[in-house]
């Protein structure tokens, strides 16, 4: 059996700045509040839990240190945590913040802002904190209607497009196509492409893996917004794409069917996950 495990797989810098930030933290501080996941991975979040890190879901729940997470928060997070006064952490991810400053500036200068994302994921609920009144979310193709109809309709005559760190890039590219061409001609349309590195290279290999192995398995949290990109990605090109949390979901009688496996994991998948699916396969 050939197993080709991809070159990008696992922690991206953001997370494991944050992952690591955070274990320094715990030597340092008597009590750490982490504000939701800090990566979106169970294993990550486990082994955290285990080593003290106390995770909330509201600023009001931490008595001491506070974490903001590699995703970001909106800017009301902030006056929250400084209204308690308590002891930030800021490990929010300087991709997100870079987009942060960029939203700020162009809301400043009067710019409508379209933000190509999740709607639900906390990076877009952060980000469009910073785009100000004038600004909308794009999640899907069939949002573009109703928000080129407002633009049309209120005449907006600067209107800038980013996207979500961790969205995909094929989807970006599509919605700003069909903005270019449905907003009113007479607008001045700046494009940000703000999809990170990280994504993008993990984007771009899964994709060549795809296409050379019989079985491809994504390794990562099924909440991940990145890992989700890389399954769908895969998926497109070999049929045989399965999404697994960690080796203990494998289902090795499955896997055993085929010679060429190829893995690819997401931007907060540890090492650790990723090991444990080759010695299983090897052990085949
Ligand atoms: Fe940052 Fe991109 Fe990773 S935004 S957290 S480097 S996926």
């Amino acid at each position: 059996m050939k197993i080709i495990v991809g070159k990008t797989a696992g922690f991206c810098f953001g997370v494991s700045n944050a992952v690591n930030k955070t274990k320094k933290a715990l030597k340092e501080n008597k009590e750490i509040y982490c504000l939701g996941e800090l990566v979106h991975n169970k294993e990550v979040t486990k082994e955290l839990e285990e080593s003290g890190v106390l995770f909330i879901n509201k600023v009001e729940e931490a008595c001491n240190s506070i974490i903001i997470r590699a995703h970001g928060e909106p800017k009301e997070t902030y006056e929250k945590i400084k209204e308690n006064k308590l002891n930030l952490i800021d490990l929010t991810c300087p991709k997100v913040m870079k987009i942060h400053d960029i939203a700020e500036e162009y809301a400043k200068n009067g710019f409508y802002i379209l933000l190509v994302g999740q709607k639900k994921h906390p990076e877009t609920i952060g980000t469009i904190s910073y785009c100000g009144k004038t600004s909308d979310i794009i999640e899907k193709e069939e949002d573009i209607d109703k928000i080129v109809d407002k633009l049309n309709k209120i005449n907006a005559k600067k209107i800038l497009i980013i996207s979500q760190t961790t969205f995909s890039i094929e989807k970006f590219e599509n919605i700003t196509k069909i903005l270019m061409e449905r907003i009113n001609k007479t607008a001045q349309i700046e494009i940000k492409n703000t999809i990170c590195n990280a994504t993008r290279l993990r984007q771009e290999e899964v994709y060549e893996i795809a296409k050379k192995v019989e079985l491809m398995i994504i390794i990562g949290g099924k909440n991940s917004s990145n890992t989700d990109k890389l399954y769908k990605i895969s998926h497109s090109i070999c049929e045989n794409s399965i999404l697994i949390e960690n080796g203990q979901e494998l289902d090795l009688n499955y896997a055993k069917k085929f010679n060429k496996i190829g893995i690819m994991a997401g931007a907060s998948t540890p090492q650790k996950s990723i090991i444990s699916v080759v010695e299983m396969l090897k052990k085949v």
